[in-house]
């Protein structure tokens, strides 16, 4: 049985062929363009992407197919044809801040928490389809002449490949328009966001029949990316957790029962529903910048090659009073800030590039462990498993150990996303798919309570300053 595992990110579409030997092999990679019209506006060519996941299915010769997505991310089609009618709009884009601050304002914020279990944030899909039904007056007429198709970039695609207008339970815990308790569209939450509910797709289990691709592959597993990463960790009971270093870093950690943090923190998510199962559930602690950031202080020309920034001799900057803060769009989890700013502080003559990347280094591994810390607080957790390309540096890996004071392992499988694809859709056929290798500790030195303690104090003290300083800023909604 041939498993074909579609990873559909944020900068590339990449697919890995599973075969009977189980071995995982990638058999195609394409990058597609990121526009940035206006600053914080990040779309991407939903027929690029799709043509870039049908050129893999048609070459795979594949029995199943299983499809991670972004999450978030979401555009308007049109049902008739299946053309879209907007971009997808990307979830670091922040255009719709205005809206999620005006709707704070006006005190929506508990309802929202409430319904959905997610902050008001630009991030989630809701205030981004709002936005296009405002802004794109093809969406109004669509919906009009009852044509009108919305949802994130899952649906489209499996609307255009099976002709199914459907999305997965636990992507569609990520738009902020779902009843987190009831898993179906919430019509208050529609309304308070301004998106028709008959114009979304169904909501689906993650895994079984979710419809044939043409005359070939069975779509077999659909799900957003991290909790595809989270499957792909054999993460299966509470307290397992994941971070995937990608765009940003995303920490996810599984929760016995659905749990409902009182103020914004760490987010309760759905992390699947398999056929014949209960919902499993999830706390999810998003950074927005991890890769991000090491990409942008590369084009800065702070380095040129990664094997640079893998070690650095003598202290860390943080104890040489050196940080960096890597609000690049904002800070996610757990503060929900996205008027906040990075910055480094503290820099001397005496500093150079190389300190200047350690310090991003040790603030991308700061704000992991401040969502880490945070979600401990609801679920405790037993060590954290670890993938996504950034994985691959030592010294990230070794100072959030050293944070931390838990097991950090990186995983045996780099390719967490598609080897959880590849599990669901076995789980989803009724096999029993295979537990992940376990991968040894990052070795990192006796923790020091004291000194972590003091490197989160520290961070935490220019965090607020920053924080403080972006809203000292003219409101631009
Ligand atoms: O929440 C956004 C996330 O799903 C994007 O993941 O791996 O495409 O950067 P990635």
């Amino acid at each position: 049985m041939k498993i074909l595992a579609i990873d559909q990110g944020t900068t590339s579409t990449r697919a890995l062929l599973h075969g009977d030997d189980g071995v995982l092999r990638p058999v195609m990679q394409r990058a597609h363009l990121q526009i940035r019209p206006a600053p914080g506006h990040v779309e991407h060519d939903p027929e690029e992407i799709l043509g870039h996941i049908a050129a893999a299915i048609d070459s795979s010769g594949a029995d199943l197919v299983g499809i991670a997505n972004q999450g978030e991310s979401c555009l308007a089609w049109d049902a008739q044809d299946g053309r879209a009618i907007s971009p997808v709009i990307v979830w670091q884009d922040d255009r719709t801040a205005g809206i999620t601050d005006a709707l704070r304002r006006a005190g929506a914020g508990p309802e929202v928490q409430e319904r959905a279990g997610l902050p008001l944030d630009p991030y989630f899909s809701a205030s981004k389809l709002g936005w296009i039904m405002a802004h794109v007056p093809r969406a109004a007429e669509l919906h009009r002449m009852g044509r009108l198709r919305l949802g994130t970039t899952d649906a489209f695609f499996r609307d255009r490949l099976t002709g199914r207008h459907e999305t997965d339970i636990a992507t569609a815990s990520r738009t902020s328009l779902m009843d987190l308790s009831q898993g179906c569209w919430d019509e208050t939450l529609c309304e308070i966001f301004g998106v028709p509910v008959n114009a979304l797709p169904r909501i689906t289990e993650n895994a079984g029949d979710l419809g044939r691709i043409g005359d070939g592959p069975i779509l077999a597993a659909s799900i957003v990316d991290q909790q595809a990463a989270l499957y792909g960790h054999g993460c299966r009971s509470p307290g397992m957790a994941k971070l995937t270093l990608g765009t940003g870093a995303f920490v996810q950690c599984l929760t016995g029962e659905l749990l409902r943090p009182a103020r914004p923190g760490p987010l309760p998510t759905v992390a699947w529903q398999l056929p014949g199962e209960a919902v499993s559930h999830a706390l999810d602690g998003a950074v927005y910048a991890a890769a991000a950031a090491v990409d942008w202080a590369r084009s800065l020309g702070l380095f040129a090659e990664y094997d640079q920034i893998a070690r650095f001799a003598g202290e860390a900057a943080i104890d040489r009073g050196l940080v960096f803060l890597p609000a690049l769009s904002g800070l996610a989890c757990p503060h929900w800030d996205r008027r906040a700013r990075g910055a480094w502080i503290g820099l001397g003559l005496e500093h150079g590039p190389a300190d200047m990347m350690q310090a991003v280094l040790e603030g991308i591994a700061l704000r992991v462990a401040e969502a880490v810390q945070a979600m401990a607080e609801l679920q405790p957790i037993a060590g954290l498993s670890v993938d996504g390309g950034m994985a691959r540096n030592d010294y990230l890996l070794g100072f959030l150990a050293g944070l931390l004071g838990q097991p950090v392992r990186r995983a045996a499988e780099v390719e967490s996303t598609a080897l959880g694809l590849v599990h669901m859709a076995m789980a989803g056929q009724g096999m029993s798919p295979p537990q992940p290798v376990a991968a040894d500790p990052i070795p990192s030195p006796p923790h020091d309570a004291e000194r972590a303690a003091r490197r989160m104090a520290q961070f935490g003290q220019v965090r607020e300053a920053l924080s403080a300083l972006a809203r000292s800023r003219p409101d631009e909604s």
